[in-house]
């Protein structure tokens, strides 16, 4: 408190120790608010913003709803906000704290994170900014990066956690008894606009127990509605193991083929999506719905819908709750079968699920992110192949997976080739759907933000190859020296030192 009152007066803050701990919540707030309001100035009144502004115009959002959601523009510049900060004496190690700037590769200098996209603040339930989520222009040119860019992950900011809009969707929640959940921005402030005002959007992860957590005691209901076209049926059974282990009546809806949200409402208005909220159907009978019609095809086919449901109720912990009595009992009737055979059933998917959970507990080997800091080469490599995808094809016949020492940077790597086998553009975007480690996808962007820095990025890659190359000769020679010390016979040994590079 002293720090941010201090700054607002205008007094410097060098006299004032800096908390070990990085700059306090109240100045991170403080940083947020001040970013939030830079955005939203350039897009309501700069000429940087015209094709920001033409934009959201297409889109058919309201200049009331930009307003209302506090969206802003951050011109396509390097030092844009970093000069705003400076001129301001707004602290850049707060700034680069909560993700708005990083530093160059220098290490003196900072350059600005959201660089030519429309900023959507991302406000907590008190309508404080956390963070933002930063959209791509469809003029953007290829390699550009993701559509959207969330900031980093910081002690503000958790994107597993975030509900988007939550500050706006409170009050009307409460009055109609629930929430619906969608999976865009933009999706919630289509709906917002046409006065479907109880919408929230996770942060492209798909609705989890902190959510819930959250959304008790705000709400009983909560309806999720998914995009028809995209991974809904992963997103249903996330839902449902959710609503095993957690009271919270939760319940699917559907939306007419082919449309998000936002396109629904657009085109039609606001009642055929007011009517796919009202007709919402509880999750586990959206489910189970699903796993009758699979049934229809046969004895393989219901033993299958069984195993489907029975998977998703064996991650709940092992207790006989009304729940859970409620659960199996619904699908003992609705599939023909006696009680106690699924009964049975859960208990010995239950337990191979805990044989093939115990290993990973019991090695106790540290999460990847805390692992020893990662060798040069190896970031060098991930920070040429996120900025340029098309050089993962170069790649992939030059070096292993396995020549990653470090496990998070192996697991991109590993996520970057797997893209590349799968004919998709390897890149952040496809990452994010496929990797489940916020830290580590943060680490990714940073580390892409630096590769675009560089100009000569297949030269870049070159000498990165060429370093792989070295350690690959260096441990040969090892390899060797040491299979010479253990070598029974002088022949051998000879042969042995023969194959040592000169
Ligand atoms: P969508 O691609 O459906 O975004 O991703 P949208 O909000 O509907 O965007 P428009 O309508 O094309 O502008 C859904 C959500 O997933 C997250 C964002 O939270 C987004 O709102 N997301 C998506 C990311 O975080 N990064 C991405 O690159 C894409
Ligand atoms: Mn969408």
């Amino acid at each position: 408190a002293l720090e941010l009152l201090a700054r607002r007066a205008g007094i410097s803050l060098d006299s004032i120790k800096k908390s070990p701990h990085g700059p306090s919540r109240a100045l991170m707030l403080d940083v947020m608010r001040w970013a939030a309001e830079q955005f939203q100035a350039c897009l309501l009144d700069s000429p940087l913003a015209d094709s920001a502004r033409n934009y959201l115009g297409q889109r058919k959002l309201t200049g009331e709803s930009v307003r209302r959601f506090g969206l802003g523009f951050a011109p396509e510049s390097w030092d844009w906000l970093v000069n705003g900060a400076l001129a301001a004496k707004m602290q850049l190690e707060t700034l680069e704290q909560v993700g708005l700037i990083a530093k160059r590769n220098d290490g003196a200098s900072y350059y600005d994170r959201f660089r030519g996209r429309v900023i959507f603040p991302i406000r907590d339930v008190r309508g404080q900014t956390v963070g933002f989520g930063g959209r791509i222009l469809p003029s953007a040119a290829d390699g550009d990066g993701p559509k959207y860019y969330n900031s980093a992950e910081t002690p503000l900011f958790s994107k597993s956690e975030q509900l988007y809009g939550i500050d706006q969707a409170r009050q009307a929640a409460t009055k109609a008894g629930y929430l619906a959940v969608v999976e865009g921005y933009t999706d919630v402030m289509m709906a917002h606009q046409h006065g479907i005002g109880n919408v929230v959007a996770t942060m492209g992860t798909a609705l989890n127990a902190r959510h819930i957590k959250k959304l008790r005691g705000l709400v009983e209901r909560v309806v999720l509605v998914f995009d028809a076209d995209a991974g809904g049926e992963g997103g249903v059974d996330r839902a449902l193991e959710v609503f095993v282990s957690h009271d919270m009546d939760l319940r699917v809806a559907t939306l007419p083929e082919g449309l998000d949200p936002c396109d629904l409402l657009a085109e039609k208005g606001p009642a055929p999506f007011q009517a796919a909220l009202d007709g919402a159907t509880d999750v586990f009978e959206f489910k189970l719905n699903g796993a009758w019609k699979d049934a229809q095809t046969g004895i393989e086919g219901q033993r299958r819908a069984v195993e489907g449901m029975l998977n998703v109720l064996a991650a709940a912990p092992e207790e006989r709750t009304v729940k859970m009595e409620l659960m199996v009992n619904r699908i003992a009737h609705r599939l023909n079968l006696k009680e106690e055979t699924v009964w049975t059933r859960l208990k010995e998917l239950r337990g191979r699920r805990a044989d093939r959970e115990a290993p990973r507990s019991t090695q106790s080997e540290p999460a990847p992110e805390r692992k020893a800091p990662a060798a040069k080469h190896e970031v060098e490599l991930l920070e040429v192949l996120l900025a340029e995808g098309a050089m993962v094809a170069i790649a992939i016949d030059q070096v292993a997976t396995d020549e990653m020492e470090h496990p998070g940077l192996k697991q991109l790597l590993e996520g970057l080739y797997r893209l590349h086998a799968e004919g998709v553009q390897p890149g952040l975007d496809h990452l994010r759907g496929r990797l489940d480690n916020e830290k580590l996808l943060d680490k990714a962007r940073e580390f892409q933000e630096r590769g675009l820095l560089h100009k000569d990025r297949s030269g870049y890659l070159q000498s990165v190859l060429a370093r792989f190359e070295e350690r690959r000769s260096q441990r040969r020679t090892q390899d060797l020296k040491s299979q010479v010390q253990v070598a029974g016979d002088h022949d051998s040994a000879v042969e042995l030192l023969r194959q040592l590079p000169s």
